[in-house]
């Protein structure tokens, strides 16, 4: 079958012919029509876990996918052949990920998929998705709060700023002007450019009794550091990207944390039906074959995604 995947840790990813893997029990084989594509794949690729995530190799890359169960291992029992299904196949001990025809999932990776969008949508949602909503669901996003949103118009971003305008927060979205209409769109309230001097004084100016909760996407340990202060004292700071330091954040006399996505069927189960109920719009916004993905890989690396990329693999 057909896969994109690493020879080793730092290797160029390439599309390769590799054998197709065999659903063990509790497992599902699923033909993956798309596969969706998160800035963790390229650091997984570039070996960034190290050995807190053992791989073997060739390791196929990808984390999210979408498609037809093709198979099922013994003792599965919420899946059979024929299910539309849309999850996590990111298996690296057993050099598994969705950047390929056919992927092996546990089955309480996956979910059915939502119904009313395609694959490629389905696609871009389990891991930017869970990601969104453990985030607003962590730091208690609720009616009147003010949420800062740092990095708001990429895979995360855009499902976060939606979910936490649906909690009935006031979302202030970084955006480059370009962005500026979709974020309001999604639910932003407001925007900031973050192209246009730092965000916090420009939150700031704004509003000076600051954020109730930050949730930075994108900002290195001195910049978050830095961003902090758009935060009221009391306040909550997040950054997925592991840049908050607990003591500094005490010192100021904030909440904050590192977030670690915690992923579950479940959580799958409730994004398919918000997507189906038309409440989460999950945009994407670029689809290319899978043979594009080691140029997709570099974009993402780049920083500059508007919305999710997802790999066509099978029509
Ligand atoms: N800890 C976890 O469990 C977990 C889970 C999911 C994701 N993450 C991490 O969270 C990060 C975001 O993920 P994602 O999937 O949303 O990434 P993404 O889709 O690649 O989006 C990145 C977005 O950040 C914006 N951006 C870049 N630099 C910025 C800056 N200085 N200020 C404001 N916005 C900026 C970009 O917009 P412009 O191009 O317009 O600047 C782009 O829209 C990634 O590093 C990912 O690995 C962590």
């Amino acid at each position: 079958m057909r896969a994109v995947a690493v020879s080793a840790f730092g290797e160029q990813p390439q599309l390769m012919d590799l054998p197709q893997p065999e659903p063990g029990p509790g497992e599902v084989l699923v033909r993956l029509a798309a596969a969706g594509l998160n800035p963790v794949d390229w650091k997984i690729a570039d070996g960034m876990f190290g050995d807190a995530k053992p791989a073997s190799f060739p390791l196929v890359l990808g984390t999210d996918g979408a498609g037809e169960v093709v198979g099922i291992g013994t003792g599965v029992r919420r899946f059979t052949v024929g299910d539309a299904v849309f999850g996590q196949f990111q298996r690296p001990e057993q050099g598994g990920g969705s950047y390929c025809e056919l992927a092996v999932a546990d089955e309480n990776s996956i979910a059915p998929a939502a119904r009313s969008v395609t694959y490629a949508t389905s696609a871009a949602l389990p891991t930017a998705g869970m990601t969104a909503y453990n985030l607003v669901e962590e730091t208690r996003v609720s009616e009147g709060l003010r949420v800062l949103i740092v990095g708001a118009t990429g895979g995360v971003g855009t499902l976060a700023t939606q979910l936490a305008h649906g909690r009935g927060a006031d979302v202030i979205a970084t955006a480059r002007p370009v962005n500026a209409d979709l974020m309001m769109t999604l639910g932003a309230t407001e925007t900031v450019d973050h192209t246009q001097g730092p965000v916090a004084d420009q939150v700031l100016a704004r509003h000076p009794e600051g954020v109730d909760v930050l949730l930075d996407l994108t900002s290195g340990p001195e910049e978050f550091d830095a961003m902090t202060r758009a935060v009221r004292d009391g306040g909550t700071a997040v950054s997925t990207i592991g840049s908050a330091d607990a003591d500094a954040l005490t010192e100021k006399n904030l909440r904050g944390f590192n977030f670690a996505n915690r992923p579950s069927p479940q959580l799958l189960e409730i994004l398919a039906g918000q997507v189906d109920a038309g409440r989460l719009t999950v945009l994407v916004g670029r689809e290319v074959p899978l043979e594009e993905a080691p140029d997709a890989l570099e974009l993402s690396r780049s920083g500059r995604a508007r919305g999710k990329t997802v790999l066509a693999i099978t029509g």
